[in-house]
């Protein structure tokens, strides 16, 4: 059975990566069929939308999506939504999964995808002077993340923390605590506790192998997401997994668009290319994955993406005979 993938490489070195992970992929001979979409602040300058309808029912029309990057201005651009917060949305793609394993470090961060601070909910006063962001949390979502962060945690070393900010966060992060450690109650085969965000960013500095699976909520998960990336070998190394409860599920690199090289040949695509096997875990390939995924971290970037690429398909086909 062939699996259909929508390629959307999006902005910066996003065109870089993409085509990359692509060829890996045909490398490994899985069955799969590419349709190609875009989206971004690119696609929003030339057609005034950063996610056109088409994009939309190629991706609704898929098993997976792989995503590239997309740029997001920082200040306000009339009419601009960021794709990637949108598809998420749409897909209501809740899980975002984002593993961190180099020397010393193990860990997977399960970030709740779909509300906290990322709720859209902000306004700026009619006096200009007080900016207001509301944080929504709900007891379905926080229920639904810590259940896939436990069922994650049973495929691991069986270790959860619970990681919020319930001291000053009293209701939101009440909310989330109070609901996490009620879900795990289900699983008495891990083990579970829970650190204020600041401790666990703290912590995972000074003695990141005590982690195993983190579940938090968004904005937590984002920060804490590159702090692990960094502890791992950087954002280069960095892959993400966002998954609902019904294809397609949407796979992307944690690094962005990365402006500053994009368009010179020198971005690491195994960021993406481990995107790509995460992405082959869920179409259910996850022996080749796990095998494609110990020549990737072997492999060192070259400094430039295609010689980098190459050097990945070589091992592959030597070690994994594909
Ligand atoms: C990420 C990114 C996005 C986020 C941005 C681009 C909206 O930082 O995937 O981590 O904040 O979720
Ligand atoms: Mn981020």
């Amino acid at each position: 059975m062939t699996h259909t993938v929508t390629l959307i490489p999006g902005d910066g070195i996003g065109q870089e990566v993409i085509p990359a992970a692509r060829a890996v992929l045909e490398r490994l001979g899985v069955p799969l069929t590419f349709q190609q979409a875009e989206a971004g602040f690119g696609t929003f300058q030339a057609r005034g939308t950063a996610l056109p309808d088409d994009t939309l029912r190629l991706c609704e029309a898929s098993d997976a999506i792989l995503f590239g990057a997309t740029g997001s201005p920082l200040g306000r651009v009339e009419g601009y939504h960021s794709p990637i917060l949108a598809l998420r949305r749409h897909f209501d793609l809740f899980a975002n999964l984002r593993p961190a394993c180099a020397d010393g470090i193990d860990v997977l961060i399960v970030r709740e995808n779909t509300e906290g601070l990322y709720s859209g909910r902000e306004r700026l006063e009619d006096d200009g002077q007080t900016a207001i962001a509301e944080r929504v949390i709900t007891a379905r979502a926080s229920r639904r993340i810590v259940r896939a962060a436990c069922e994650q945690a049973l495929r691991r070393c069986r270790r959860l923390t619970l990681v919020h900010k319930a001291n000053v966060l009293r209701e939101t992060c009440g909310l989330f605590r109070r609901v996490g450690l009620e879900v795990a109650q289900d699983y008495p085969e891990l083990h579970v506790d829970e650190l204020l965000v600041d401790t666990a960013a703290l912590m995972l500095v000074q003695n990141p192998a005590r982690f195993d699976v983190i579940v938090t909520t968004n904005l937590f998960g984002d920060i804490l997401s590159d702090l692990v990336a960094g502890l791992a070998g950087g954002l280069g190394l960095a892959p993400s997994a966002n998954i609902g409860a019904s294809p397609p599920a949407l796979f992307e690199p944690v690094h962005g668009s990365a402006p500053d090289i994009a368009g010179r040949g020198v971005a690491d695509p195994r960021a993406a290319i481990l995107s790509a096997l995460m992405m082959l875990d869920y179409l259910g390939y996850e022996r080749l994955a796990s095998a494609a995924r110990r020549v990737v971290l072997a492999t060192a970037h070259t400094g430039s993406t295609q010689r980098t690429t190459e050097a990945i398909c070589t091992r592959l086909e030597r070690e994994l005979h594909v």
